[in-house]
């Protein structure tokens, strides 16, 4: 079989026991400040599994695309040096939520894997989970009698809590598993070494390709673990993994799933894959790997930046770059030519990669670029470094200062080391790491207590696209403590407060009963729940109160929300349906909408474009809401949807006219509402990505408003109706007077040449003019260059005052500096203290500004003693 013979096959088996098949959940996660990146299939079921949410479905089973780079499991250093670590791989699962148990899952799994797979049984081994006594949990024994069915018993092995009970973070649902190993060794090794002794020892070819999950915990932030009301299975097989046992390889990437994308890196590196432990075949491993979860967590939205989730995925790009540039030879962008590879590949089970191709590309090859060009500077660094050296060792700190800014890891630091004779101050780079470590740590420190629970009940219902107010009771709160500062989250039994998301901002408002009023600063979704946070908490936490949206606040939300989608509506009629939304912000101030598209919009485009959207908001078109519509028939009324956001079944679609959205915002009742439109700048935010800022409703009238004040104050100034033509006669009239006054300047210099002249004396020989002037510097300078061209035998000192400061000037013509006689670098030295000031210059002429100028004159007769 191959790779999406293998993936549909388990679908189709699931499908076959009742459950219900959902697409990959996008790998980007959003509203959950746990998690960055999907790394489990699980994760997009968590508020089924914690009983936030009724599912949908008590049977499903899907490919997820997952992540493993960042939070509690992390495989990233591993990638590409083993066989069979990923950092983008696809888990195949299958879920129960409250319905069948331990005795289907593993029944069903059994018979997955060796009558529909037919893995060879003699080559499985299986792990439950043997208790912990620190937790206080007895070992799996449910599972161990059912496997006794299936398997022998010698081959049905303990586990520890490390890997036989599953957490998907430091909080949140969590229980016992049992995995599936697989010994793919050949005979001759299996005879040789049992296989279960290799079992969970990192060998490349006995490896756990499935996990089958028992949820029946939450672990709490205080670490205690509460029995969740139902229980559920959730299991994950490796899909890369699956398909290296079934294609009978030995490694993940010698199968379909990477082949391809190898063979491209061969063509275009010259270089052979040779499929050792060498770092030219680690090179390869790494950027077949590393090619997918940067396409696709691009895909799902998430570009490379500075900063969280952006970072990782640069990190994981540079990472590429630097093998290929290290290993490979490759100093020319070429990861971006791999999309198209994935594309083909992988287009059919995700589409989102094919639909999005050009602009991951795009995106990839700026970053390359960029990435390329840090690379070279920072070897520079290094050669600098190395040739100034004293010794053999490389300073830890630079090999830190590499890192850090450079992106060098410090294995490339170490490899260029190693290539001079020259070693690295490992515990040097490794103190540095640690320090800087400490120090984001700290400055990105949250804590979190556990829900103090007021009142038993389900999750928050959003009731705020009727309602403003509404009286509500608080189910459940927590404080909080980030960077230093407390503050509370609520969570009601219902409310009319919208919470931050689909870039529109959290609501803010009130709590308010006889007792008095709380402020709600903000509201924030966690999964599913509505969080309010206000700073501090009503004395009586259990009495009932009045949930008051900040009206003024929303209406101004709204109208900035419907421009939005007025704008996005425009910007694609008038540049094309490549515009795709790539990021939105909607606050009571105004609109940030970004979008790709590859070149500046003009300012004719951008006036057209805003014409337009106001000619929409002048027809008055109606708000069309579809609540809880089924997502295929809201696809098929054209509705516009976000790449990387993840829909249920039932999604709100939001019409105004031509313009439909999938969209959980809040919206005017009809576009006249929004009044006035004003777009107020355009420009570009990363590879292929523009941005606009606009105003509408209030916040637009006050931006003309003070627009025009500021014209209204212009005109009274000026006194002129003809704004345009009195600027530009003053500008005439500026020029014309500056360039008089520069040739009256001039002028005066040159008479003023032959003035200085008539005061010469003689002092030791030698002819010295010193005298104050009180010209700009710039026409001492010329009266200076033009003395010391007709003279000889002469030094002249000039002062001057101006704005406050004195100037000092020393000319001392070139037959003395020859003979060595005066130096004017010298002569001002001594001068410029007279002054309360420095300067310098050149042995014939030097300058020097201070700040007393009274001290002009002394200056000016010390001079004849120097001489
Ligand atoms: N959540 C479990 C895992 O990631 C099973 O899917 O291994």
């Amino acid at each position: 079989m191959n790779a999406t013979q293998i993936r549909q096959t388990f679908l189709d088996f699931f499908a076959g026991k009742g459950h219900h098949i959902v697409p990959s959940a996008p790998i980007v996660v959003k509203n959950d400040p746990t998690l960055m990146f999907t790394n489990a299939g699980m994760n997009q079921f968590k508020d089924w599994f914690l009983g936030n949410e009724t599912p949908a479905y008590k049977r499903v089973a899907n490919s997820q695309k997952c992540l493993r780079v960042s939070g509690k499991h992390n495989d990233l250093e591993e990638v590409g040096v083993d066989t069979y670590h990923h950092t983008m791989f696809e888990m195949l699962g299958n879920w129960s939520f409250g319905d069948y148990f331990k005795e289907e899952a593993i029944t069903w799994a059994w018979e997955l894997l060796t009558e529909v797979y037919k893995i060879d049984k003699n080559r499985m081994y299986v792990t439950v989970f043997g208790g912990d006594s620190k937790e206080n949990l007895a070992s799996d024994e449910e599972a161990r009698s059912i496997w006794k069915r299936y398997i022998a018993e010698d081959r049905i092995l303990d586990g520890s809590k490390k890997d036989n009970f599953w957490e998907m973070g430091d909080t949140g649902p969590c229980g016992p598993c049992t995995e599936i190993h697989v010994d793919i060794r050949s005979d001759e090794d299996r005879a040789k070494v049992d296989g279960k002794s290799l079992v969970n020892n990192d060998h490349p070819q006995v490896i756990e390709i499935w996990n089958n999950v028992f949820m029946q915990f939450n672990r709490m932030a205080s670490g205690e673990l509460k029995e969740l009301a139902a229980q559920h299975v959730d299991t994950g097989m490796g899909f890369e993994r699956l398909c290296m046992v079934l294609q009978a390889k030995q490694s993940n990437y010698d199968t379909d799933v990477f082949t391809t994308t190898i063979a491209k890196v061969e063509e275009l590196s010259g270089i052979s894959y040779t499929r050792t432990q060498e770092k030219k075949d680690i090179a390869f491993r790494v950027i077949a790997d590393h090619i997918r979860a940067v396409s696709f967590a691009i895909a799902d939205g998430q570009l490379p930046s500075n900063t969280g989730a952006g970072y990782v995925i640069r990190r994981i790009l540079r990472r590429a770059i630097r093998y290929g540039y290290s290993f490979l030879n490759m100093d020319q962008p070429f990861i971006n030519t791999l999309v198209a590879v994935i594309a083909d590949q992988m287009g059919t089970q995700f589409p989102e990669i094919v639909k999005q191709q050009d602009f991951v590309t795009k995106v990839i090859r700026e970053e390359e670029e960029g990435f390329l060009k840090t690379l070279e500077s920072g070897i520079k660094r290094f050669e600098q470094h190395a040739a100034a050296l004293d010794g053999k060792i490389i300073d830890g700190k630079f090999a830190f200062l590499l890192y850090d800014t450079f992106g060098f890891p410090i294995d490339l630091t170490d490899l260029m080391a190693r290539e001079k004779e020259l070693s690295v101050d490992m515990d040097g780079f490794n103190v540095a790491l640690a320090e800087q470590k400490v120090r984001s740590r700290k400055a990105t420190e949250i804590t979190t207590d556990d829900w103090v629970i007021v009142r038993e009940g389900e999750s928050t219902e959003f009731i705020g696209y009727d309602n403003l107010f509404a009286e509500v009771q608080i189910q459940k709160y927590r404080l909080v403590t980030e960077k230093g500062k407390s503050y509370f989250q609520v969570v009601l039994d219902k409310t009319p407060f919208y919470a931050e998301s689909g870039g529109q901002v959290g609501d803010k408002g009130f709590l308010q009963n006889s007792e008095g009023r709380i402020t709600v600063i903000d509201t924030k979704k966690e999964n599913n729940l509505i969080i309010h946070l206000i700073e501090s908490l009503p004395e009586d936490p259990s009495a009932d109160f009045t949930a008051m949206v900040d009206v003024d606040n929303r209406t101004a939300i709204a109208s900035n929300h419907s421009a939005t989608h007025l704008l996005h509506y425009a910007l694609r009629e008038a540049l094309g349906t490549h515009v795709e939304q790539k990021g939105s912000l909607v606050n009571a101030d105004y609109l940030r909408f970004d979008f790709s598209h590859f070149e500046k919009v003009t300012e004719e485009q951008l006036t057209a474009i805003e014409k337009r959207v106001n000619q929409l908001v002048r027809r008055n078109t109606q708000l069309q809401e579809f609540r809880r519509t089924p997502i295929a028939q809201a696809r098929e009324m054209g509705a516009m949807a976000l790449f990387g956001e993840k829909y249920g079944e039932l999604v709100r679609v939001i019409q105004f006219g031509d313009s439909i959205e999938l969209c959980g915002g809040t919206h005017v009742l009809s576009t006249g509402h929004i009044g006035l439109v004003k777009i107020t700048s355009e420009g570009a935010v990363a590879a292929g990505i523009r941005r606009i800022e606009a105003l509408s409703g209030v916040g637009a009238e006050n931006y003309i408003n003070e627009q025009e004040s500021v014209l209204a104050e212009l005109k009274e100034l000026l006194k002129a109706k003809d704004l345009a033509a009195a600027v530009k006669g003053l500008q005439e009239t500026s020029n014309r007077l500056g360039k008089e006054l520069e040739k009256l300047n001039r002028e005066k210099a040159l008479s003023m040449k032959d003035e200085l002249m008539k005061t010469v004396k003689t002092v030791n020989g030698v002819q010295l003019v010193s005298q104050r002037v009180d010209l700009p510097a710039e026409s001492i300078k010329d009266i200076s260059f033009a003395l010391k061209a007709q003279h000889q035998n002469l030094v002249l000192v000039l002062g001057a005052e101006n704005d406050g400061k004195a100037l000092l000037s020393v000319m001392v013509t070139d037959d003395l500096v020859s003979a060595g006689k005066f130096n004017a670098n010298t002569l001002i030295k001594e001068l410029s203290k007279e002054i309360k000031g420095g300067g310098g210059g050149q042995p014939f002429y030097a300058t020097a500004g201070g700040k007393e100028p009274e001290g002009l004159e002394r200056a000016l007769s010390k001079v004849e003693e120097l001489v």
